[in-house]
């Protein structure tokens, strides 16, 4: 039986990114004293982004090796490009040398090559758990990372990173799979806005929509939320 995540419900998106971030923090302490390196995957979309600035500070990122969750198959300049967000929002502003950022190569005309070459940088110079944390979002339509309902990537119990078609977008993208992401040493979700309310109280009880199976994973799971999103859960934990 997986175990139940811990769910944060903060009464302002500041208060939200402040929690966050404090646990982004220890937990990025904690490998580097441990291990020497935090190993870190990032999430695209809105609500992520409200957390990265507040990231800038607090985090020894000369010591951090830098993974996304997914990608947009898009140029990496491209305003809809998870790096280039995250670039412009974190990676700049607090100097992460570029050695320590391993972005998807969305250039490569073959995505599934590009995916194999991801899988690789994750499993190179570490053992599983590839990944110390796991930033993700959630979709309204319980979609994490890039593992939207139906697709192929959701069926994926080897391979750490696929390029996936996705039907209902009319596009292609890239994501780590549920074995890279449901084996992290530790997981957060950020999830906010009344949309994903009814998203997020299925993946937490009743353990359908892709996210489930990674908030009920047996490791550590964290959701920090707002009051909207966590709107129709029946048993919330204020910070
Ligand atoms: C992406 C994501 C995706 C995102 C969720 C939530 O690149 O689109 O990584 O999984 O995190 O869709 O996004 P919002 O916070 O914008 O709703």
């Amino acid at each position: 039986m997986s175990d139940q995540p811990k769910i944060v419900v903060a009464a302002s998106l500041p208060e939200l990114v402040e929690a966050a971030a404090a646990h982004v923090r220890a937990a990025a302490a904690s490998a580097i004293a441990a291990r020497g390196r935090f190993r870190i995957a990032l999430a695209g979309g809105s609500t992520p982004r409200a957390l990265y600035p507040v990231l800038v500070t607090g985090v020894d990122w000369t010591r951090a090796t830098v993974f996304f969750g997914d990608e947009r198959a898009v140029p990496k300049g491209d305003p809809m490009s998870n790096y280039r967000m995250a670039r412009e929002t974190l990676l700049d502003p607090a100097r992460v040398p570029p050695a320590n950022v391993i972005r998807w190569r969305t250039e490569d005309p073959d995505l599934d090559a590009a995916a194999r070459d991801y899988e690789e940088a994750l499993r190179a110079g570490a053992a599983a758990p590839w990944l110390d944390l796991a930033l993700l979002g959630l979709g309204p339509d319980g979609h994490t990372a890039s593992l939207f309902p139906g697709t192929s990537a959701l069926a994926e119990e080897e391979r750490l990173a696929v390029a996936v078609d996705v039907a209902e977008m009319g596009t292609r993208r890239l994501t780590l799979t549920y074995p890279a992401l449901c084996g992290a040493r530790d997981v957060c979700f950020l999830v906010t806005g009344g949309d994903k309310a009814a998203a997020l109280a299925t993946v937490v009880e009743a353990g359908h929509l892709p996210a489930a199976r990674i908030v009920r994973r047996p490791g550590p799971v964290t959701i920090f939320c707002d009051r909207a999103a966590a709107s129709a859960l029946r048993d919330k934990v204020s910070s």
